[in-house]
């Protein structure tokens, strides 16, 4: 069915996010971070500031305004949301007197030294502090007048981070919306964001939405993980083809909005993330998973991937969490969800080659996979035989006179064939398993004349840098996934309804 009117609506709401976005100066996509500080061990302000600019942080998000530390980020370019905590919002919201003193005491006094770009007023406060929801919008329009009143309202953004409960229906995105009941809220709330050009800021956790939809949605839809067509979630209304959940729980805040005819307010993503570690009730917060989703997410966001709905825009994302807070309450995931401890050292290594130098403890250059020690011959073997087979890894330097050839035994051989076929397949979370045989390993394992794939010692003899839209190849994978006997409904599709009809005039009209 063509819809003359609606063709035009979304002309129009193309023509005015691409103006939005050709105005903004630096509108390059960003990865950020959360700063959660329920931390037994917590860095000082200028330790925690030389850690974020050793791992090339540059947008944080904290969920309070604490003066030492905005004060240790003066003079480094590294971009701030400072938050109201949801328990000051009465006394902001009822007097316009406390909201320009907040204003002069956690905004002015450090502006522009520190470079604070956004205020996130209260956290997901019309689910977790529903009493509060009727204040929320008089305590934003009070700081937006101390703003305007100190010329500070063009540079700094006031918002307010939701939940991703308040849309329903959000799958297919077209059908989403906002919860009428909140909608004395949300409507002037939106109206407030469309006229000062501040963005409408969402927690989007697919971790979640897997966990409460089992069986429905599939675990490699959640983690961006390559799918085959017959994979993808496709919207029955629009026909958009979903690769990934995140991308599906944006158009569904795009969808929700234009429902109430706002059109030109941009989604940014204050919270996504996926635990490390879980009780025995959260049997999918591992590490690999939260590798693999965080990896994929940084790439996803960095790549401009957009979503379906708005290939041309890119949300910005903060990552939830830099640290793991280990003095959060179970469930154990509560104190998972970070990218380190809080000593600094990596709860796992990123692979994210091709995002520059964002978070420098991605060591992916210098990664290698290589066996398992302690296991059984037979076992290593038949791994190392489906890596020079199926798995079509380089073995021609573990053959006899080649230089990797000595030691001459399945164990050295098997990290061989195993460290070509990780590299081949880009170092993706996941290629380096082998059924639990295989491991990663940070120290070259290269040794004489056998220069292991990765090695930098490679690197002299042309070798093609990966490209990370080449990365492991759907057919791959699926061969991949088999041999680790990690089976992954295929039938599982997300939004049940697969339709295939080519040539079918989008929902959206042709002109
Ligand atoms: C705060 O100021 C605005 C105008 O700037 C006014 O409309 C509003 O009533 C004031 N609120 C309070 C609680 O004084
Ligand atoms: C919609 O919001 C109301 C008010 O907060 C809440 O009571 C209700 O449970 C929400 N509805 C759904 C389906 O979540
Ligand atoms: C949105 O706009 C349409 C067409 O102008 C109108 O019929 C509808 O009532 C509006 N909806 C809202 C929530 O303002
Ligand atoms: C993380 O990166 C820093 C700076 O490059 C380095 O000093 C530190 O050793 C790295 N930590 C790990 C665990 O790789
Ligand atoms: C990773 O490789 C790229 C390209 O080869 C190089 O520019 C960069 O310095 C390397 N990073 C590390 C940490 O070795
Ligand atoms: C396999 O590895 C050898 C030695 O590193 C190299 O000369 C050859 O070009 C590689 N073959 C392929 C198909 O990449
Ligand atoms: C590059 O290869 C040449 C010849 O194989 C060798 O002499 C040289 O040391 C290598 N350079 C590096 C940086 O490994
Ligand atoms: C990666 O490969 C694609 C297709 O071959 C190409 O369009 C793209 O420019 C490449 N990207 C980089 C960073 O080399």
């Amino acid at each position: 069915m063509e819809n003359p009117k609606l063709t035009l609506f979304i002309i129009f709401y193309f023509t005015v996010l691409n103006t939005a976005k050709a105005a903004d100066p630096d509108k390059e996509p960003f990865v950020g971070v959360n700063i959660g500080t329920d931390v037994s061990n917590l860095l000082s302000p200028t330790d925690l500031v030389s850690f974020l600019q050793v791992q090339k942080i540059t947008h944080i998000r904290l969920y309070d305004a604490d003066p030492d530390l905005l004060k240790a980020l003066a003079k480094t370019k590294i971009r701030v949301i400072v938050s109201v905590p949801n328990n000051q919002l009465l006394a902001i919201g009822s007097s316009n007197t406390t909201a320009a003193s907040w204003i002069g005491k956690n905004v002015i006094a450090y502006y522009p030294e520190t470079l604070i770009t956004a205020i996130a007023v209260g956290d997901e406060v019309l689910t977790t502090v529903p009493s509060s929801a009727p204040i929320l919008l008089p305590a934003i329009e009070s700081l937006y007048s101390a703003l305007v009143a100190a010329n500070l309202h063009t540079q700094i953004k006031i918002s307010t981070p939701h939940a991703a409960s308040i849309i329903l229906d959000p799958f297919p995105p077209s059908q989403a919306f906002f919860n009428q009941s909140l909608s004395s809220v949300m409507l002037p709330l939106l109206q407030f964001l469309s006229k000062t050009g501040a963005p409408l800021m969402m927690n989007l956790y697919p971790y979640y939405v897997f966990m409460q939809n089992k069986g429905v949605v599939p675990l490699d839809n959640s983690l961006f993980k390559p799918l085959t067509p017959s994979k993808e979630m496709v919207d029955p209304n629009t026909l958009l083809h979903y690769t990934n959940v995140l991308d599906a729980m944006i158009d569904a805040a795009y969808f929700s909005m234009k429902n109430l005819n706002i059109t030109d307010v941009m989604v940014l993503v204050t919270e996504s993330g996926w635990p490390s570690k879980g009780d025995s009730k959260e049997p999918y917060a591992t590490i690999d998973n939260a590798d693999t989703y965080n990896s994929n997410l940084i790439k996803h966001i960095l790549d401009r991937s957009g979503t379906p709905f708005h290939p041309e825009v890119t949300s910005n994302v903060y990552i939830y969490e830099l640290f793991n807070e280990d003095l959060r309450s179970p469930p154990i995931s509560e104190a998972n969800w970070g990218l380190f401890h809080a000593n600094t050292t990596p709860v796992y290594l990123l692979h994210v080659s091709g995002s520059g130098t964002f978070l420098a403890n991605d060591t992916t250059n210098q990664t290698y996979c290589i066996a398992m020690d302690g296991v059984d011959t037979k076992t290593l073997q038949a791994a190392l035989d489906w890596a020079c087979g199926p798995g079509r890894a380089n073995c021609s330097d573990i053959q006899p006179g080649e230089p990797c050839y000595q030691p001459n035994n399945v164990k050295s051989h098997a990290s061989y064939a195993f460290d070509s076929y990780y590299h081949e397949q880009g170092k993706t979370s996941g290629s380096c398993d082998f059924k639990g045989v295989a491991m990663i390993t940070t120290t070259d394992p290269s040794h004489g004349s056998c220069i292991f794939p990765g090695s930098k010692k490679v690197s002299n003899k042309t070798k093609a840098v990966v490209n990370s839209t080449q990365i492991s190849g759907a057919a791959d994978r699926l061969r991949f996934i088999s041999l680790r006997g990690n089976q992954i409904s295929a039938n599982a599709v997300a939004f049940s309804i697969l339709l295939f009809i080519p040539f079918m005039t989008p929902w959206w009209g042709v002109q």
